[in-house]
């Protein structure tokens, strides 16, 4: 199967348009002086800005997820997430678009005041089903799921961060869109880029695009905001896979292509470690680039480490996705 096939086959798969593509690739010139790395390039995807609900990696992938022949008759949309999710609050405003109710499953308490995401989901206007526990989350989804059916209705549940292999075709697409703009960007001998993977369907789905595109100058390192480093691997292959598979692709990923990382999770999930801040405060002061606590902040630690060590030349570029998160630097 050849590359164009590939990409023909995604372009035949149908989408609700969402993104304001292509996001910005800008460069970080005073960042990079900032770690003594003056000579080496170093670009910002900002996928922080794909526009749509103060924007962010989700929007890629519901963008599948949401598509007009999987809404066919659907009611209500469900998904699930932490109090403070991004995944939900993009759910819940593209739900609002396209005039459906939503259903958030989402653990953790829901506080008198709720700011951050949990604010705009009520802003939204999705009913919020609060769990104890991450764990309560899916099996209060199917318990929901069929009292909407009970009720006459059609649900579409959305699974964890649209991590699925439908929602990993916008990471695909997303691939291809960032090479046109490296293209103009000029060469270099290898491209690193940073980015996050949690749910997978991010990393998963640049992984696949890259692969197709036949990208072996890039080195995808995927950094973990709490996950381990083999749960990554397993979700990566599972998902490029099944979403290899959907555009008829069933080859395995370039073998130099992928490095994974879990060394900058700190304390654990969402909690901020001594480097997290320092690499926030660099973005900020030197770029004006707002990073999250919980992703981005953990990312940009990885990146500033890994230039600070051998395995990056200054004939390479280097490349920090930014996945979004914009909401949780607000609580
Ligand atoms: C801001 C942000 N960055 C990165 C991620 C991780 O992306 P993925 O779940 O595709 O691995 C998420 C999702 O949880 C997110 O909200």
């Amino acid at each position: 199967m050849s590359m164009r096939s590939a990409f023909t086959a995604l372009d035949a798969i149908a989408r609700t348009r969402l993104v304001h593509e292509p996001t910005p690739l800008v460069s970080a010139p005073r960042l990079a002086q900032s770690l003594d790395r003056g000579s080496t390039t170093i670009l910002v995807k900002m996928d922080a800005e794909t526009g749509f609900a103060l924007g962010g990696n989700k929007v890629r992938k519901l963008e599948y997820e949401l598509a007009p022949d999987r809404l066919v008759g659907v009611t209500c949309v469900i998904t699930v997430g932490g109090l403070n999710s991004n995944h939900a609050r993009v759910t819940a405003a593209a739900a609002a678009r396209l005039g459906l109710r939503c259903i958030l499953v989402l653990n953790g308490e829901l506080p008198d005041e709720p700011t951050g995401n949990a604010m705009l989901h009520l802003m939204f206007g999705a009913e919020l089903r609060m769990v104890a526990m991450r764990e309560h989350r899916d099996p209060t989804a199917v318990a929901v799921t069929k009292e909407i059916e009970r009720a006459g209705g059609k649900a579409l549940f959305v699974p964890l961060g649209a991590s699925t292999p439908v929602g990993t075709l916008g990471y695909v697409r997303a691939a291809r869109e960032f090479v046109g703009q490296l293209a103009e960007a000029g060469s270099a001998e290898t491209t690193w880029v940073f980015v996050s993977a949690s749910s997978c369907g991010t990393f998963a789905g640049l992984a696949l695009g890259f692969t197709l595109l036949g990208r072996d100058d890039i080195r995808l390192v995927g950094i973990s905001p709490d996950v381990t480093e083999a749960e990554i691997l397993r979700l990566t292959a599972d998902l490029s896979t099944a979403a290899g598979a959907l555009l008829g692709w069933h080859g395995e990923l370039l073998p130099r292509l992928v490095s994974i990382s879990d060394a900058y999770v700190g304390d654990g999930y969402a909690l901020p470690s001594e480097g997290s801040r320092a690499a926030t405060e660099r973005f900020g002061r030197t770029e004006g680039i707002i990073l999250d606590p919980v992703y981005t902040a953990k990312v940009a630690h990885g990146m500033i480490d890994w230039l600070g060590g051998e395995r990056i030349s200054d004939k390479d570029r280097v490349v920090f996705w930014h996945t979004g998160g914009y909401p949780t630097v607000f609580g």
